[in-house]
């Protein structure tokens, strides 16, 4: 038990060390340094308890679409609260998550008609792949149970979620997990392998087949689906060579596999259109998603799914097996149409569209720095590859990687008042992925901030 029900701001550290246990943080390290603390936000920017100000480059978690401080959103969920707080979608229904899901099937490409509510972008993943197994069930083909994905793409940290996941060092400390997950190379151009690096287009084919021989090697009649980002996150944003999902697409239905697009992260604008599938023109057979549907103002994810998978639930007597007690919240539901309107309101889709080529320009203007490898990404979504040498695209040792990311960029970026996030789960990158609502004296300043301090760190290496 907390010694006090109350705190004062100066005494929060001790606090969260003994009371607080953050997510992905090596708490013992806590002891070094204040933990940032974020007490308040507005539009692109987030506050800390001292009063300064930093540029969320990451909205959050990849999460706040239209900006912090939206006072419509709050209101919208405040009076969703008062008039219903909760009820369950266990053989209920109720007005907002209904709207909800009328208005998400429209949005969604193709014949997605089906909307299953979650609360996180993991059990959207772990709903994604219940649904494929049974589905497969009652269609006769019970073999299909195993799923592929791309090396150190992440789908999420529930246990189902993380054999989809293909991070070899979030899985050792869990295992054994759910069998079934078979792992393919991903579409990191910059690195490719040697005999496909000049020619994309090769590429694009060598990787999509990869997903081919994945399936043959495990035998297709035990493969339920292929769980793929369309712009796969952790690595530092790999955007798919042209072509790419169109052959995945047809190396799917050449072995009835279905294609599942992970849109946790890239839905809901962060590539300028609301699902990643509609840039890249693509159709899945079913959609996960999270995070952006609500721009934070409250938790909720869901997967979209195709009339197909829906039929044997709609027409014969079987029941999906699974359910989620927050899943469609109302408060959730309420607040993701406000969030929604003001996507419509602002024209948030054309914002990306029509800056996207400004970020990147400003981006790539980090190129004369001689630790920034590449420059990498679509929409408002991007990842700058750190490298030890530009012409043999040498990359930092662990020790010098750990230095580089955990030693000084992590807290040197958020102390020169940028949000963003410094990972080396693949190779070293800074990932940013802005505000739907920001322009270009955000870009600008984004690139400043980095300029300064990676001129700094390899002054330092
Ligand atoms: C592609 C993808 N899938 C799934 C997840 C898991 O989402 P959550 O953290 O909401 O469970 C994430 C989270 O970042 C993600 O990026």
């Amino acid at each position: 038990m907390a010694s006090s029900s109350f705190y004062a701001i100066d005494d929060s550290q001790e606090v969260v060390m003994r009371h607080l246990w953050l997510h992905f943080t090596r708490m013992s390290a806590l002891a070094d340094g204040d933990v940032p603390m974020i007490v308040r936000g507005s539009g692109p920017y987030v506050f800390d308890q001292y009063g300064r100000r930093y540029l969320d480059g990451l909205s959050g978690l990849f999460v706040s679409q239209v900006g912090h401080g939206r006072t419509e959103i709050a209101e919208a969920g405040a009076r969703q609260a008062a008039e219903l707080a909760y009820f369950p979608l266990w053989s209920y229904a109720h007005p907002k998550a209904i709207e909800l899901a009328a208005r998400l099937a429209d949005l969604a490409p193709g014949p997605l008609n089906g909307v299953f509510f979650t609360t996180s972008g993991s059990e959207a993943v772990e709903s994604a792949w219940k649904l494929a197994k049974q589905y497969f069930k009652l269609t006769s083909e019970p073999g299909r149970y195993k799923v592929i994905s791309r090396d150190i793409a992440y789908h999420g940290m529930s246990m189902g979620a993380l054999a989809i996941t293909g991070l070899a060092d979030v899985k050792h400390p869990f295992e054994p997990l759910p069998p079934g997950g078979v792992r393919v190379p991903n579409t990191n151009f910059y690195r490719a392998p040697e005999f496909v690096r000049d020619d994309v287009g090769a590429f694009a084919k060598w990787a999509a087949d990869e997903i081919e021989r994945a399936i043959l090697r495990e035998g297709p009649e035990s493969v339920a689906a292929v769980f793929l980002e369309p712009v796969q996150n952790t690595g530092g944003c790999f955007p798919p060579p042209p072509g790419y999902f169109q052959r995945v697409r047809e190396i799917c239905d050449r072995y009835g596999v279905l294609l599942v697009s992970d849109e946790a992260i890239c839905a809901f604008g962060r590539l300028g259109y609301y699902f990643g599938a509609q840039r890249y023109d693509y159709q899945p057979d079913i959609i996960t998603f999270a995070k952006g549907l609500t721009s934070g103002y409250s938790p909720m994810g869901g997967m979209l799914v195709s009339d197909a998978l829906m039929e044997p639930f709609t027409s014969g007597t079987a029941t999906f097996l699974h359910g989620v007690t927050f899943a469609g919240h109302p408060v959730s539901a309420a607040v993701a149409l406000a969030n929604l309107d003001i996507f419509e309101k602002e024209d948030l889709l054309g914002n990306v569209r029509a800056n996207e080529a400004a970020f990147r320009a400003t981006l790539e203007k980090l190129y004369d720095l001689p630790i920034v490898g590449d420059v990498r990404g679509a929409g408002y979504f991007y990842g700058i590859e750190l490298v030890k040498d530009k012409v043999t695209k040498e990359t930092f040792s662990s020790e010098e990687s750990e230095w580089l990311l955990r030693g000084f960029l992590s807290h040197a970026l958020f102390d020169a008042g940028l949000v963003c996030r410094a990972d080396d789960r693949g190779d070293p990158v800074i990932q940013l992925s802005p505000p739907l609502i920001c322009g270009q004296e955000h870009f600008d300043e984004i690139e400043r901030i980095l300029r300064a301090v990676l001129t700094e760190a390899w002054a330092r290496i």
